[in-house]
């Protein structure tokens, strides 16, 4: 058992903040008539996968949002899928789509992805969005990352000019936010290094970061003698067994950083804000 040092930086306070301005938002497309409303499908009868859209349908709820639903059984083709799509992309009433993931192993997520309107897609995770991102237009963000980037604001952690490691350079967590963290802007502007397993010398880099953030989903694959003294520790990946959260930042590097996010509740609630924060942006889009 090692002795915390580090400063933590749970998530609930920024998720709090990012929701609270939400609510405004939603409030303010009330009053003009409009009810923002965010569409979900879930393919298949997987608990945790149901259980993911109860806690967002709930969310939903309490911001004032709309939430239709679509339950399609595990058997569904990918047609009949693309058929949900395409119902809930015509429908002037929803404004932001979601498929949970995973879907079943039938079923061609990517496809099914690309097939969302893209303003729609508060994922920010299709392939125009991550394009957008790419060339710094506006569009919805890839949730974890706006969401670690809206942490380091949150607790006034300084971005701009300063080395962030990315361990990770997956397409939902570590390539988008290395993407994000570059960017020309106060809170980013930052000397970002993505490593991963091509770089079998990766702690030579993480070592020197004044910003370590683990996007690889290895469990306590960062471990204290990864972590420069005094640095900001973000841990964005994690692996499930079962309900048991398995982060990729084991817990005795609290001992050696400055600043660390807890093992439960760092990141992953400021992802669920960002859900909805582009969801109200897709509603304010679709009702101009
Ligand atoms: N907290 C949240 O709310 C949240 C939300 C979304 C995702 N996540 C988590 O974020 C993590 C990343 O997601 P993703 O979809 O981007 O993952 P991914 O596509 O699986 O990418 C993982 C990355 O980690 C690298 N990696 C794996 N093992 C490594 C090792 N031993 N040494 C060095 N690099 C290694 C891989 O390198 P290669 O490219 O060389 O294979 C890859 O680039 C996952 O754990 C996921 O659960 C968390």
């Amino acid at each position: 058992m090692s002795t915390t040092t580090a400063v933590l930086l749970p998530g609930a306070p920024v998720a709090e903040q990012i929701l609270a301005d939400v609510a405004t938002r939603v409030a303010k497309l009330r009053e003009r008539g409009v009810v923002p409303s965010l569409a979900t499908i879930l393919v298949g009868d997987d608990d945790a996968s149901a259980g993911y859209i109860r806690i967002k349908q709930r969310q939903a709820a309490e911001l004032g949002f709309a939430s239709p639903h679509e339950h399609l059984p595990a058997d569904a083709t990918q047609d009949a899928l693309h058929a949900v799509i395409d119902r809930f992309n015509e429908d002037p009433g929803v404004h932001g789509l979601l498929i949970q993931y995973p879907t079943p192993r039938h079923i061609d997520y990517d496809t099914a992805l690309q097939r969302v309107d893209p303003d729609m897609d508060v994922d920010g995770m299709h392939p125009l969005n991550l394009g957008r991102l790419a060339a710094g237009m506006p569009g919805p963000l890839p949730c974890t990352p706006a969401g670690i980037e809206a942490l380091l604001a949150h607790y006034e952690i300084p971005v701009s000019g300063r080395e962030v490691v990315i361990l990770g350079r997956g397409a939902t967590l570590g390539r988008p936010l290395a993407m994000l963290l570059s960017q020309k802007r106060p809170t980013a502007n930052a000397a970002v290094t993505v490593v991963h397993t091509g770089v079998a010398d990766w702690p030579r880099y993480t070592q020197r970061a004044d910003i370590l953030i683990a996007a690889a989903g290895v469990p306590g694959i960062i471990q204290p003698e990864h972590v420069k003294p005094g640095a900001v520790v973000i841990g964005g990946g994690v692996r499930y067994e079962g309900r048991r959260l398995l982060p990729d930042v084991d817990e005795s590097c609290a001992a050696v950083a400055g600043a660390i996010t807890p093992r439960v509740g760092g990141v992953g609630p400021t992802t669920v804000a960002m859900l909805f924060r582009n969801a109200v942006a897709a509603a304010e889009l679709r009702s101009t």
